[in-house]
């Protein structure tokens, strides 16, 4: 634990002024074990802090420099994935510790990761552990690279790993995933814009969507992986359809679920009882409830989150609480 009376760790965030960056910031001035040092937005020149943090935070959004950054002791990046590949290299060579929300360096076949994220260079990518801390708690506490999971692969792999793990699931597994648009990060797009999105759901990326890979490399085997955009502005469901092995019944799914997360202050078991986008807003839990049809072994798992908290910020803190061996929960409750 961090003792008494020491100097609180000095933390950075670059992206401070997207949706992720703000929940970062927000989060971060009021950790009871860091100081933020600098937040960043992407221009040459200071600019105000975003007004939702008046009185939470009274600093100035500093402009980007990865000099400034590599001052601090731990950054968190909330940047699009070309940027922080390029910056994390310079940062880990100053012996900064980076929490990275990108997709840059979570894909660890070469060919997958050269297909969707070409900027990350190999070497570094190798180095970085996967910022799931219900699955990587151990490897966690001595990561200096975490690559933090995507905010669709969060709420799949809370819901599926361990059933995956413990070979409860036969066959092939379906994830119909359903996101807000602040999942798409603040630049609108002819497909995020309001006049598009109000009114309207869609699919996207099928077949062909770089959370699908991330999901398949950490469950090992494929899924079926559709994400829909809905008129929401934050949240995401998931509905999982999969067939469960012969003799699996209710209580090896509770027990299993159980057992995976009993120390997990994070992920709420909710059995039969289905969970809701609305439960989780604006928090970092991650709700799973499941109806199993014991006679023809269909299970059907229902898993929401906030993306851009458990999916995206707060997950990032919940890492970095584990990697300097806080309280999981500190600034995050
Ligand atoms: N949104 C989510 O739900 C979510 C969930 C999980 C992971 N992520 C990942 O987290 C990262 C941030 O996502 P977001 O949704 O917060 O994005 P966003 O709203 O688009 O914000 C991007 C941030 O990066 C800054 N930026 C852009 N290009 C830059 C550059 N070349 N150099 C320095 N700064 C630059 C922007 O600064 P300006 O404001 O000055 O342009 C802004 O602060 C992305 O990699 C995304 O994939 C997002």
């Amino acid at each position: 634990m961090h003792p008494a009376g020491e100097r609180p760790i000095s933390v950075g965030v670059a992206g401070a002024t997207g949706y992720a960056g703000v929940e970062l910031t927000r989060a971060l001035s009021r950790h009871p074990h860091t100081r933020l040092r600098i937040a960043m937005g992407s221009s040459d020149r200071p600019s105000a802090a975003s007004p939702r943090l008046n009185r939470i935070w009274d600093g100035e959004i500093e402009p980007f420099s990865v000099a400034a950054l590599a001052d601090a002791d731990a950054v968190f990046l909330a940047l699009p994935e070309a940027a922080a590949a390029e910056i994390v290299p310079p940062l880990l060579d100053r012996q900064v510790r980076v929490f990275d929300l990108s997709g840059a360096f979570r894909l660890r076949d070469a060919e997958a990761r050269a297909r969707w994220y070409p900027a990350t260079p190999t070497d570094v990518a190798e180095s970085a552990v996967y910022g799931l801390p219900e699955h990587y708690r151990d490897e966690l506490r001595s990561a200096r690279l975490v690559s933090c999971p995507g905010c669709y692969p969060t709420a799949a792999l809370i819901a599926l790993r361990p059933l995956v793990k413990a070979g409860l699931i036969d066959g092939h597994i379906i994830i119909d995933a359903k996101s807000g648009i602040s999942g798409a990060g603040k630049a609108a797009s002819e497909r995020t814009h309001f006049s598009e999105c109000h009114g309207s759901v869609a699919a996207y990326g099928v077949m062909n969507h770089r959370h699908g890979q991330e999901i398949e490399q950490e469950l090992d085997r494929p899924v079926t992986f559709v994400p829909h955009l809905v008129p929401l502005d934050r949240g995401i469901l998931e509905t999982i359809y999969a067939t469960v092995a012969p003799s699996v019944d209710e209580s090896s799914i509770a027990n299993t679920l159980g057992s995976a997360y009993q120390d997990a202050p994070f992920v709420r078991l909710t059995g039969r009882r289905l969970p809701e986008i609305k439960h989780v807003a604006f928090t970092n839990f991650c709700d799973v409830g499941w109806v199993l049809d014991i006679d023809t072994r269909r299970l059907v798992m229902v898993a929401v989150i906030d993306n851009l908290l458990k999916g995206a910020a707060g997950q990032a803190i919940q890492s970095f609480n584990v990697a300097y061996g806080f309280d999981e929960t500190a600034g995050i409750e």
